[in-house]
């Protein structure tokens, strides 16, 4: 079977395609013929060595993907061989056949389209956790998103909606900022153009906002940051930006403001109920066509290291998929 490969930390073109023999579920483990794998940020990180989950060398990267149960090992009850399937696998996703663990494995109903269901599981849960669980976002709030077409941007900027709140969307493109409002934004910042500190204060009164979606850091993060509202909320997401950014800590005072982490990962696997039940409440939201999970392109699996490079550099809008 064909899968991409790391052989060394490098930048998305030092990946390569390789013939590796088919894979054999062991005991607890389910082998899914892959038929979409989905890209996120976090992709480009891990193949440079700049994230903190660390695959050893060589791995397969690609961390979800959807498919059909290849074979299953002793002791999988609850998948059989050729049922449609989405697994969050951590690595070994962009390839012809992935090894999920069963727990990892959830069925697929049959009108779910397979690139769909694998751009779901992290962004939708990332932010779910950000916007509904750390941030407590109310109906009635303002919730600005920074990076707003990303694959977090975008899902926050429909979980804001489904909340019942305005939500105000930032990113550098018209085109891109186009695709926030088709997905439901109510306001839209071009912060390539604008200034982004006098367009909050004119979109909110001057009030600004209750919570702020921060997936990019950089130099967004401070002006931002000197714009929130009373008791605000800035959760911490990522930095797609590059650099980690400084801000001075007499702002959380001034505007009674919090500064909330957000670690989707780990809340997962520590919280496991309350990510059940998150996921729960997104289904439900799916089902009632409030969540719509856009994916702008599909590429062969052998063009997996154009696929990391689009979105290294910011040409990427809502999801994007490999399919093998
Ligand atoms: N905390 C967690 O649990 C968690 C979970 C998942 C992802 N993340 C993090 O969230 C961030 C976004 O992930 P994603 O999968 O949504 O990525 P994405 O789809 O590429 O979105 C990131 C957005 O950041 C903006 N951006 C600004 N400067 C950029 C630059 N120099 N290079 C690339 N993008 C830039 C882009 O929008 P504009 O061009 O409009 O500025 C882009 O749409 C990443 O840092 C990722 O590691 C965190």
């Amino acid at each position: 079977m064909r899968a991409i490969r790391c052989n060394e930390y490098g930048p998305p073109e030092s990946l390569v395609v390789e013939d590796l023999p088919e894979l054999q579920p062991k005991t607890g483990e389910v082998v899914i013929d892959v038929k979409a794998a989905s890209v996120n940020f976090p992709d480009v990180l891990i193949i440079e060595n700049k994230y903190q989950f660390k695959p050893a060398l060589p791995f397969t990267p690609g961390s979800e993907v959807a498919g059909i149960v290849r074979a299953v090992g002793d002791g999988v009850t609850h998948v059989r061989p050729g049922a449609r399937v989405v697994a969050f696998t951590g690595s070994g996703g962009f390839a012809e056949q992935a090894v999920a663990p069963a727990g990892a494995c959830i069925p697929l109903a049959d009108g779910i389209d397979f690139a769909q269901a694998a751009a779901f599981t992290l962004v939708y849960g990332t932010s779910h956790h950000a916007v509904v669980d750390r941030a407590a976002l109310q109906a009635g709030e303002t919730m600005l998103v920074l990076g707003a077409a990303g694959g977090v941007g975008l899902a926050a900027v429909e979980i804001g909606k489904a909340l019942g709140a305005r939500v105000i969307a930032a990113a550098s493109t018209d085109e891109k900022l186009a695709a926030c409002v088709e997905h439901g934004a109510d306001a839209t910042i071009n912060y390539s153009r604008e200034d982004l500190r006098e367009r909050i204060k004119a979109l909110t009164d001057g009030k600004g906002p209750d919570v702020i979606y921060d997936p990019v850091g950089g130099v967004y993060a401070e002006p931002a940051f000197r714009s929130i509202g009373w008791r605000g909320r800035y959760l911490v997401v990522g930095f797609a930006n590059g650099e980690i950014p400084k801000l001075p800590l007499n702002l959380t005072l001034l505007k009674g403001a919090s500064l909330v982490g957000v670690f989707w990962g780990d809340f997962a696997k520590r919280e496991p109920q309350r990510n059940a039940a998150a996921f729960k409440e997104l289904l439900g939201w799916m089902q009632q066509g409030k969540l719509r999970p856009f994916i702008s392109a599909r590429y062969a699996l052998e063009d997996t290291g154009r696929a990391l490079r689009d979105m290294a550099e910011r040409r990427v809008t809502g999801k994007i998929v490999i399919v093998p």
